[in-house]
């Protein structure tokens, strides 16, 4: 029988889940959970190199998102540019290469600027890729990739015969990224909401009851280990 088990994945992906409920359980308010979901981030990017993954991609805030009270979205925006301004350097001189994907046209310029410097700064690098999911949603991303597609078919740059999968994954935010081989939700909801629609075809998915506050190096690892014992047979049959 052919061998069909996985090593370390090559590209993880995380719904990072549960920072509301893990700071309402201690009282807090629900931006004392985002703060240390993002101190998660990097405790997990920083494993990433001795545990063998070379892409991860993370949930930041969705599409739907914006329909929370304009307080949580306004702290989470100011997190995400102090995530920037703190790790700017680390992430530089670690060997991390930066990538944003989402909608960039709702986002206020301020943080659209740093966001590009930081995928300027680190663009070079190659021990790990991160990327990070802002005002993203799978149908809106296919539905922009979509819309890039029609105008080049309109301007005879694209002939419409030719238009297969690969054309279109050329046109998503992911088109340099490698598909997840792995999705991982925390805080026990088994979705995948709106969150790498088209490239997790083939994705394994592992759902986890610890709340993404919690997660640790260790739990990281452990799914790895469960992971490279599955079997994935795309849709083949095992030989
Ligand atoms: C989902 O938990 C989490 C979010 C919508 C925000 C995730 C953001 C971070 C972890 C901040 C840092 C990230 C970076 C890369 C700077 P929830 O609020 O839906 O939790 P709940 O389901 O318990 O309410």
């Amino acid at each position: 029988m052919k061998d069909n088990t996985q090593a370390a994945p090559r590209h993880v992906a995380i719904i990072m889940d549960g920072n509301g409920r893990w700071a309402q359980a201690r009282g807090k308010p629900r931006l004392y959970g985002h703060r240390a979901g993002g101190r998660r981030v990097r405790e997990i990017l920083t494993a990433c190199p001795d545990l063998g993954v070379k892409y991860l991609t993370v949930f930041a805030f969705s599409t739907e998102n914006w329909k929370r009270t304009q307080a949580e979205v306004t702290g989470l925006m100011t997190l995400f540019k102090r995530y920037i301004t703190r790790e700017a350097t680390a992430l530089r001189d670690n060997g991390v290469c930066v990538r944003f994907i989402g909608d960039r046209i709702r986002l206020e310029p301020k943080l659209v600027e740093m966001m590009d410097n930081l995928e300027k700064l680190t663009k070079d690098n190659d021990l790990v890729h991160l990327t990070v999911a802002i005002n993203y949603g799978g149908r809106d991303e296919v539905a922009r990739a979509t819309k890039r597609l029609a105008c080049d078919v309109k301007a005879g740059t694209l002939d419409p015969e030719a238009v297969d999968a690969e054309t279109l994954a050329k046109y998503l935010d992911t088109c340099v990224l490698p598909d997840p081989d792995l999705v991982i939700r925390t805080s026990g909801e088994a979705r995948i909401s709106n969150f790498l629609l088209w490239q997790s075809a083939y994705s394994e998915y592992e759902f986890i009851d610890t709340l993404w506050p919690d997660f640790s190096r260790e739990i990281f690892a452990e799914i790895l280990e469960n992971f490279a014992k599955r079997e994935r047979r795309y849709g083949a049959v095992a030989q």
